[in-house]
């Protein structure tokens, strides 16, 4: 890497994540040079500009035609991912997206088709999502040990993750939040991206989905806030899903069980019931009616003080932004795969049947609008709500 040059950046959105997280990992790194800074909210692009001592924008076009950016970090909410990507990839940007990359499979499809434009131009630009938790030690643990095929052939997964209790008042924070016009999904579409992009990291995309997602059952909102899904893979694993933010203090017990036993990641431990002997083999072989495996508990060391979070994600974006390319912890075409999940299970939810991936997008972008038409839902926004993002990030 040529340490001398420094990346132009622009930064776009400085709310939460934008104007806190984004603002001072960009203070720390060295390979960039913030040209400008934009958001639509005058007050919170002057802050941010001040913070960084770089110029304000107030709206993303002129920031693309002025501040000579060649790379930008997208932080506005969901639907805005689309068109100010593929705004950029026009432009020949290179672009760090926050999650989700869009919200619905079609959008994903219109930014990944303007990338493919700007790579045939320039084989060199760069496309990165904003998934943190793949850098988390235990979540890169448990990859090496599937990746390793300890556990065999897979048979179930069951992630129930309940941690992400939000209240009333962070959905009545902004105007956009948990309604079908400003955000297009609730727990599915804003904090699950993570879960979800974890998911098919670690197990690909599932064959067929069948999701039961209920509507503001716990909170004054017209998105889901409770979703159980249930996945069928074409090599046999099933997966299931439980997420809700109205649950407190919440469950994230991670059990994914193959033939030679069972990976268990709850409370920051990480334990491997490993099996002698296949399952599928014993099963097969054994004369004993109620006879059992032999199973051996391993709890894994883990490095938790390994470098993590959005820092490794932002850093390696600059350094392949410089070096002409180089590995990044999550490729922007990967975007799509945790919002097809997404998709998939509401589509399944609203039409009460099982969905085969993958599946019509045509027809869940158009009950996206035909909820966003008739809505009756009348959002709260208050001013006064207290919103530190660092609570809501994931520690393993
Ligand atoms: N990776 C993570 O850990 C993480 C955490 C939180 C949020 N996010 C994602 O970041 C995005 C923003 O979330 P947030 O919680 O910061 O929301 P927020 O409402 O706090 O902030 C969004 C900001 O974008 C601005 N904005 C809206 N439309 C804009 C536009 N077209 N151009 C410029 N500015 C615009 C708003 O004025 C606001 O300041 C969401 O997509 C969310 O999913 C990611």
């Amino acid at each position: 890497m040529d340490n001398k040059r420094k990346v132009k950046v622009g930064l776009i959105g400085l709310g939460n994540i934008g104007g806190r997280t984004h603002v001072k990992n960009l203070k720390t790194l060295e390979a960039v040079e913030v040209v400008g800074v934009c958001d639509i909210k005058k007050d919170k692009a002057d802050k941010a500009a001040a913070e960084l001592n770089t110029k304000a924008y107030y709206n993303h076009t002129e920031l693309f035609e002025k501040s000579g950016l060649e790379a930008v970090i997208i932080a506005v909410p969901h639907y805005d991912h689309t068109p100010i990507s593929v705004e950029a990839f026009s432009r020949g940007l290179h672009v760090l997206c926050e999650k989700p990359v869009a919200v619905h499979v079609n959008d994903a499809k219109k930014t990944m088709e303007e990338y493919e434009k700007a790579k045939a131009k320039n084989p060199n630009i760069v496309f990165g999502m904003m998934f943190q938790e793949r850098t988390l030690p235990f979540h890169k643990k448990i990859k090496d040990i599937i990746d390793g095929g300890e556990l065999g052939q897979l048979i179930r997964v069951t992630w129930i993750n309940t941690a992400w209790f939000r209240s009333q008042a962070y959905y009545d924070s902004s105007d956009w939040r948990a309604t079908w016009a400003g955000e297009g999904g609730g727990i599915l579409t804003n904090q699950c991206p993570h879960n979800l992009d974890l998911y098919q990291w670690l197990f690909g995309v599932p064959a067929r989905i069948s999701g039961f997602a209920h509507i503001g059952k716990y909170h004054n909102i017209e998105v889901e806030d409770e979703v159980t899904a249930y996945f069928e893979h074409d090599n046999g694993m099933i997966g299931h899903f439980i997420v809700t933010t109205a649950e407190t203090p919440g469950t994230n017990r991670f059990e994914i069980v193959g033939e030679y036993g069972n990976l268990v990641y709850e409370k920051e431990k990480l334990v491997f019931y490993r099996n002698r002997t296949s399952m599928l083999k014993f099963s097969k072989e054994t004369k004993e009616g109620f006879g059992k495996i032999e199973s051996w508990y391993t709890e894994i060391p883990v490095n938790v003080n390994a470098p993590k979070g959005h820092i490794v994600v932002t850093e390696k974006f600059f350094n392949a932004v410089l070096n002409g390319g180089g590995e990044l912890i999550a490729h922007g075409n990967e975007g799509i795969k945790s919002v097809t999940i997404a998709n998939a299970i509401m589509l399944s939810s609203f039409s009460k049947k099982m969905i085969d991936i993958p599946f019509d997008g045509e027809e869940y972008e158009n009950k996206l609008e035909e909820l966003k038409k008739t809505s009756r839902f009348v959002k709260t926004i208050r001013n006064d709500v207290e919103t530190d993002i660092s609570k809501s990030f994931s520690k393993g």
